[in-house]
């Protein structure tokens, strides 16, 4: 159904009885709007503001999870530094996708990628009494800069967007060396843009972290999913790009949300590495009972947090892990969809007027994959927005990204069906006619 523009006076009175600032909304308040607005119109919006799955989770992990469940784990405290056979699988799977040893020890569940953030945080910015901070590579997740403010360590950001290639070198410099960073973190692809940091610049980010002793976290929440090449091939090259070559003191965090479509359980695995888990800090003792880096991870950090991870669903993820090391079930024949929907949408927003926001990769065309970002000559990107809701279309704004562009959107490809895309069509059109 084409019942567009809705009218502003109902967007208001919708916004205002909900008591949300339309100026500062977050993606779970947007989510809420374009709820009460598909109830009241009718409309089924393209609704491109949420990064959930869009995808069955695989049978083999939910089977797993039903067996175990039956077999009575529901009442048996995990092992707080997780399943033996997940650790074990999670150590092979970083063998296998990414050409990484990483001992099993060091592989550790947690209650996603969320939790892994910030348990990092927790003691990677706890390790050393004159520094505080984590240096976000921007832009990307906000929860996480939420998370490092929760704890009240201190956060530094930059938008790479202008500085990649060679040129990272010195922006990054430029913060590590006033001596303040314990950690720095990105999402590698980069979550809202979909820049892929290469080789050349992850070799510099493990040089500069060496030198001035700071703690990676590598954030693969879109694990193989540079569709531009396959990485899903266990054993075989290419592999996924990773800073673990070039630095020794690193954590990854693997979500299994979107390479699983497994976003409901809660669960990720945190990977940190072997220098890293034996590392000495005497610093750590002014919060947890040793100076090791891993042991207080685990036995401070995650004990004081949560106990564990979910019994059932560690199986269920052990599974998967081994399906995919084992290469009975390719990850990536499902998610190619969504960089199939990407490519076709961002054509029809070029089509009508619209520009990527983020539009290359250095010298390449941005890769089709689970986000793209938007922008319309002439609109700063919260007007944007609640423009665009007019024609049934939700996104959210890069403001709360740490973009350094104030015009632009993030879409994420997974929740629109393909049916939707006449619709799409038919919107955007109507929106570049009406604003022309
Ligand atoms: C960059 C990034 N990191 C972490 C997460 C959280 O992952 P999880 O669902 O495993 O907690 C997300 C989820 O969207 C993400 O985009």
């Amino acid at each position: 159904m084409n019942n567009i523009p809705i009218p502003s006076d109902l967007i208001n009175d919708i916004i205002l009885s909900t008591g949300i600032n339309p100026k500062t909304a977050s993606i779970r308040e947007i989510v809420h709007i374009v709820n009460l607005l598909e109830k009241k119109t009718g409309t089924s919006f393209v609704r491109m503001e949420m990064g959930v799955p869009g995808l069955p989770a695989p049978a083999i992990g939910i089977n797993a999870e039903i067996d175990a469940l039956k077999s009575g784990v529901a009442s048996v405290y995990p092992d707080i530094s997780g399943l033996h056979s997940l650790k074990e699988e999670t150590s092979r799977f970083i063998k296998l996708f990414l050409n990484i040893d990483v001992s099993p020890e060091g592989c550790i569940p947690t209650v996603g990628s969320m939790m892994g953030g910030l348990v990092s945080f927790l003691v990677a910015n706890r390790n050393d009494k004159t520094k505080e901070g984590t240096l976000f590579i921007d832009p990307g997740f906000p929860v996480q800069k939420q998370q490092v403010k929760m704890l009240g360590h201190d956060y530094y950001s930059f938008d790479v967007y202008n500085f990649r290639g060679k040129k990272l070198r010195a922006k990054l410099e430029s913060y590590l060396k006033t001596g303040k960073i314990s950690s720095l973190l990105y999402s590698n692809p980069n979550n809202p843009a979909w820049i892929c940091l290469n080789d050349e610049e992850l070799s510099i980010i493990g040089e500069l972290s060496v030198k001035y002793d700071v703690i990676v976290i590598e954030d693969l929440a879109y694990f193989g999913m540079d569709f531009r090449k396959d990485y899903s091939v266990p054993g075989k090259p290419p592999f996924q790009p990773t800073v673990a070559r070039y630095t020794n003191d690193y954590i990854m965090l693997i979500s299994s949300s979107k390479i699983f479509s497994y976003a409901g359980q809660r669960i990720g695995m945190m990977a940190i590495s072997n220098h890293l888990f034996d590392r000495s800090y005497p610093d750590l003792l002014r919060y947890y009972p040793s100076d090791k880096f891993g042991h207080s991870l685990v036995f401070g950090a995650l004990y004081g947090i949560s106990a564990g991870v979910s019994h059932s669903s560690q199986f269920g993820l052990a599974a998967m892990l081994k399906a995919a090391n084992d290469g009975t079930h390719n990850y990536r024949n499902d998610l190619k969809e969504y960089a199939e929907k990407a490519k076709i949408m961002k054509e029809l927003f070029v089509k009508h007027g619209f520009k990527i926001v983020y539009d290359k990769d250095i010298d390449e065309p941005i890769a089709d994959g689970f986000y793209f970002t938007i922008s319309y000559p002439g609109f700063k990107d919260r007007e944007l927005l609640w423009e665009l809701l007019k024609y049934g279309v939700s996104a959210i704004s890069l403001d709360i990204t740490g973009s350094d562009r104030n015009d632009g959107l993030r879409a994420c490809v997974s929740l629109v069906p393909r049916k939707l895309f006449g619709d799409l069509d038919i919107r955007l059109k109507k929106f570049s006619e009406d604003h022309d």
